[in-house]
């Protein structure tokens, strides 16, 4: 690995079903249990403010009953010990690679944590429920929502995704299906890029022979493993 310095890491729901949060596509996963049109997007707010608040309100109050995982663990202790450029993009609006102690990281889709002002565009730390509807701490409008990317809506830091891959050797992927873009064409722009690509999933993702090479099983098993490897 000596030819390594800089590398992109991509998380998914797999990476924190070993801390109990339940994965959004596997047999019981919260899209089985909640249309993606009413939980998950601009219209499904419209319609139903209180049924959307209710659900981000129940997933950030989840929040204070898991830990991290091994795998968060491994990748907080890469990001401390990795000398060359790092970032952790997640799709995950858990906050458990930062209590595991990750600094380098990005939420692409928006953090649980985090209320987003519709009156005045205002991102703010959020801690407890939103369906009392709440004042802004910025303008006082009673118009806060989840600060989460909902289908239709651009995920955030876009440009600094694609600066951070086109400078990386290596781009990881861990537990993560491949099913919603553009997080699932990073494998695709990377290896454009003549980026090295390495898959660490349950089973195989949709994406899958996109990847150099693909390491299925448990992410509290896999994650730790390759970090030791890689910081070798
Ligand atoms: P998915 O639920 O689509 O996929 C989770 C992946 O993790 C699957 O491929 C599982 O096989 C794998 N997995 C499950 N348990 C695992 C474990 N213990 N170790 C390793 N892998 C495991 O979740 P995401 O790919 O994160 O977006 O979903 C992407 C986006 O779709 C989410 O960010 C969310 C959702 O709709 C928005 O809400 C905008």
């Amino acid at each position: 690995m000596a030819d390594i310095r800089n590398i992109v890491i991509l998380t998914g729901a797999g990476i924190s079903a070993e801390s109990g949060i339940d994965t959004f596509r596997d047999a019981g996963g919260l899209w089985e249990r909640h249309r993606v049109e009413d939980v998950a997007t601009p219209e499904g707010f419209v319609r139903d403010p209180e049924l959307v608040l209710n659900f981000y309100d129940m997933r950030r109050g989840a929040l204070a009953k898991v830990e991290p995982n091994a795998a968060h663990e491994a990748l907080a202790r890469l990001d401390r010990q990795w000398p060359g450029e790092l970032l952790i993009v997640t799709q995950n609006v858990d906050d458990l690679h930062e209590r595991a102690g990750a600094k380098r990281v990005l939420h692409m889709h928006g953090e649980l944590k985090s209320a987003l002002c519709t009156s005045c565009e205002t991102r703010s730390r959020w801690d407890g429920p939103m369906r009392d509807r709440p004042a802004c701490p910025a303008c006082d409008a009673p118009s806060l929502r989840p600060d989460v990317v909902w289908f239709g809506e651009m995920p955030y830091e876009m440009d600094r995704i694609y600066a951070a891959l086109r400078e990386a050797d290596l781009f990881v992927s861990i537990g993560t299906s491949g099913a919603v873009y553009p997080a699932a064409g990073f494998v695709r722009d990377a290896r454009e890029l003549g980026v090295r690509t390495l898959e660490l999933n349950l089973e195989r993702s949709e994406g899958s022979h996109w990847f150099d090479e693909s390491r299925q099983g448990l992410a509290g098993e896999l994650v730790p493993q390759w970090v030791e490897e890689i910081l070798l």
